[in-house]
C-alpha cells in the first residue's frame, strides 16, 4: 500500500470540449488521475454521487468513502472546474474527513477558467491541511498533459 492516494471526481458523460457538450469514453480528470497513478504508484479512489443532481451549494450524498485516510500523507485531489470551483460532491468528500496534517495537491481540468476558487475553498474546508500548488489542465488536452503532470509532481 502506498502512502499517497489520488481522490478524484470525473464525468465521462457530460463534457464541454471547446464550447460543445460531448460524450467521452473517459473523463478528462480521470485521464489526468491515471497519469498521476502511473507516475507515483499512488492508490486511487473515485468520488461518485449517489444522485446526479448538481445544485450549487448542495452537498450530494456519495455512494461510498474510503474506510480511512489515516495511512496517507499525500492526497492528490482531482476534479473538473464547475462554475469556478469544485463539484459539490468534492465538498461533501472533504467535509467528511479530518484532513489535519495531510498534504493536499489539487489538480483540476477546465475549459478556460483554470483552477478558479477551488484552492481557496479547499483551504477553508481543511484549515489544518497543507494545500500545495494546484495544477490546472485544459480538459481537451488532458490526455496530452503527461509532461506537465510529471513536472508538477516533481515540484
Ligand atoms: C456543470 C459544469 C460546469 C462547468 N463549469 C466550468 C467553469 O466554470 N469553467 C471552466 O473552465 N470549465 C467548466 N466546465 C468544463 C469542465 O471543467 C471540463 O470539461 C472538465 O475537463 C471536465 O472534466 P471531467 O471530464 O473529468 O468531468 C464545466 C463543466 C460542467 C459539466
Amino acid at each position: 500500500m502506498s502512502d499517497k492516494i489520488i481522490v478524484y471526481y470525473s464525468r465521462a458523460d457530460e463534457n464541454y470540449m471547446n464550447g460543445q457538450l460531448k460524450m467521452l469514453d473517459k473523463g478528462n480528470t480521470e485521464a489526468a488521475a491515471e497519469m498521476i497513478r502511473q507516475l507515483t504508484g499512488a492508490d486511487m479512489f473515485r468520488i461518485e454521487q449517489a444522485r446526479s443532481d448538481q445544485n450549487r451549494n448542495a452537498r450530494p450524498k456519495l455512494k461510498s468513502y474510503p474506510e480511512s485516510l489515516d495511512e496517507y500523507s499525500i492526497i492528490y485531489l482531482g476534479f473538473p472546474n464547475y462554475w469556478g470551483t469544485m463539484p459539490m460532491a468534492v465538498f461533501t468528500f472533504l467535509e467528511h474527513f479530518d484532513l489535519s496534517g495531510k498534504i493536499i495537491m489539487p489538480f483540476c481540468t477546465h475549459e478556460g477558467s483554470g483552477i478558479g476558487n477551488s484552492t481557496k475553498d479547499i483551504c477553508r474546508i481543511c484549515p489544518n491541511a497543507k494545500v500545495g500548488k494546484g495544477l490546472a489542465i485544459r480538459g481537451s488536452y488532458a490526455d496530452k498533459s503527461e509532461k506537465e503532470i510529471e513536472k508538477w509532481i516533481k515540484e
